[in-house]
């Protein structure tokens, strides 16, 4: 029977080792540090850049085959989440690993209702943002502020602790995100109306207005429910990894929870939504499009919205996205800028440039004609991501505490700098070389 080791021959020294293929098929970076010249000698170490190779953990939460356009929360697959199912159950499968019964269906909402308020403080912090502060700025740092509103945060070991902060954090961003979006529209802030869905809520803590009984358009907040369902966790994509990360040096979840959130934020992650739609108007019409696929392949652009470091098919949100488009349509009229959408994603897979380099449509292709159908401004399209993230988030950050391998995340370095050089008095100095980092010789 074929043994599951690696066998390597080191030809600097004709030395030979055995290295065990674990489950899942991998070899423990660790093991190349026995790869030797001398023992002096610190041993190999594996490289690479942005971790396009490496498993960071072992996760039980979310599985992807980026090959078949697989996606599954818990072996639940997401068309069936997204069909059957609404996000504070989906919320609940991502963080205790298991559909609710009724039972605890009922006490799970109960206690996320219950933590949807924030404490009147935090609205100073939102007023001492500018009015056309971007949302996800806000967010990121009045999460962070929750920090110092529940201290016994920092008990991460503290199972109960870590249970409430996740219904927190859950129950509380959606407020946050509302209050930021009320700041920037110059609103009164609209509270939690526990009567209400917990995407209904949002919805009117967003839009309420003068009505004295808000109700969402149900349509639409089944179609936001859905929405964050197909957004709420995506195994170690770069904010999780940052939860990880800032969360193994023992931080409060909230500072962790911030820190993804910044992630998330970049035009490459979260803020994708955003960038397609600033991507779309620029491009203005659907006959522009065969210029700006010119100027893609010649590098000069991305496609915004396409392409992923895992799905190297169609993601299969993306697809569930874009039928939930024409529903929301149904209710607020075509948004027009799905055309150029329609137009890019049928050129680009025709086209060798996209196919050779498997770039499909992601999750963020469809979402922001989507969002911006349903009246929200684009720069809410990360926050409307941020917001149901929060669960997986959460999980991601509980399973890497519980995990006995996990321990303070510090990666090593390949160094490339000056060998010892010793200081000199600065009149003997000569005129410094241009630094690596320096746009122009400016001082
Ligand atoms: C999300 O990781 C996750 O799971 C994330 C996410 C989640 O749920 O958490 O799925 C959410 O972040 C989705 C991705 C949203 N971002 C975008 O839509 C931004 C546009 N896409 C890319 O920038 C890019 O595709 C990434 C960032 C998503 C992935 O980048 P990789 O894996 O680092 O790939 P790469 O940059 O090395 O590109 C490989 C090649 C390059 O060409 P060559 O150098 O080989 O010639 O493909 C090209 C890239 O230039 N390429 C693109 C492109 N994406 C990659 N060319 C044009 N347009 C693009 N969008």
């Amino acid at each position: 029977m074929a043994k599951e080791t690696l066998s390597i021959t080191d030809n600097r020294t004709g030395k030979q080792y055995e290295i065990p293929i674990e489950e899942g098929g991998v070899i423990r970076a660790a093991a190349l540090r026995d790869i030797k010249t001398s023992a002096e000698d610190f041993g190999l170490m594996s490289y690479d850049p942005a971790f396009t190779n490496t498993a960071s953990c072992r996760s039980r939460i979310t599985f992807i085959d980026g090959d078949k356009g697989i996606l599954r929360y818990r072996g639940y697959p997401i068309e069936e989440l997204a069909e059957k199912s609404n996000y504070i159950e989906v919320a609940y499968l991502i963080v205790k690993g298991e559909l609710p019964d009724r039972k605890h269906y009922a006490a799970w909402e109960s206690n996320i209702t219950t933590h949807t308020m924030i404490h009147e403080n935090v609205k100073k912090f939102m007023e001492g943002f500018r009015y056309d502060a971007h949302p996800m700025g806000m967010l990121v740092s009045t999460i962070g502020a929750l920090s110092t509103f529940y201290p016994e945060a920092a008990q991460i070991n503290d199972l109960e602790s870590r249970r409430l902060q996740t219904r927190r954090l859950i129950g509380k961003v959606p407020t946050l995100a509302a209050f930021a979006y009320r700041h920037t529209r110059g609103l009164p802030y609209v509270y939690p109306q526990n009567d209400l869905s917990y995407t209904g809520n949002f919805l009117s803590m967003l839009f309420r207005m003068a009505e004295r009984d808000y109700k969402p358009n149900p349509i639409l907040e089944r179609a936001l429910d859905v929405l964050f369902i197909l957004h709420a966790d995506h195994e170690q994509n770069c904010s999780a990894n940052a939860m990880r990360s800032v969360g193994s040096s023992q931080v409060d979840p909230y500072s962790a929870v911030a820190a993804a959130t910044a992630a998330l934020y970049g035009p490459l992650h979260g803020g994708a939504n955003e960038a397609v739609i600033r991507m779309l108007v620029e491009i203005g019409s659907p006959k522009n499009v065969p210029d700006f696929i010119k100027g893609v392949k010649e590098g000069k652009r991305r496609l915004m919205g396409f392409g992923h470091r895992v799905y190297k098919n169609y993601d299969p949100r993306a697809k569930i996205v874009k039928k939930i488009a024409y529903e929301v349509f149904d209710v607020t009229g075509r948004n027009p800028l799905i055309d150029i959408s329609l137009e890019l994603e049928r050129i680009a897979l025709e086209d060798d440039y996209f196919v050779s380099r498997k770039l499909y449509p992601n999750v963020d292709f469809y979402t922001g004609v989507t969002y911006q159908a349903m009246g929200f401004p684009m720069e809410m399209f990360p926050v409307l991501f941020a917001i149901p993230r929060t669960s997986g988030w959460m999980a991601q950050w509980a399973e890497m505490v519980r995990d006995p391998e996990q321990k303070i995340a510090r990666p090593r370095q390949v160094y490339i700098g000056e060998q010892t050089r010793h200081w000199t008095p600065i009149e003997h100095r000569p005129e410094p070389t241009m630094r690596e980092d320096a746009v122009s010789d400016q001082i």
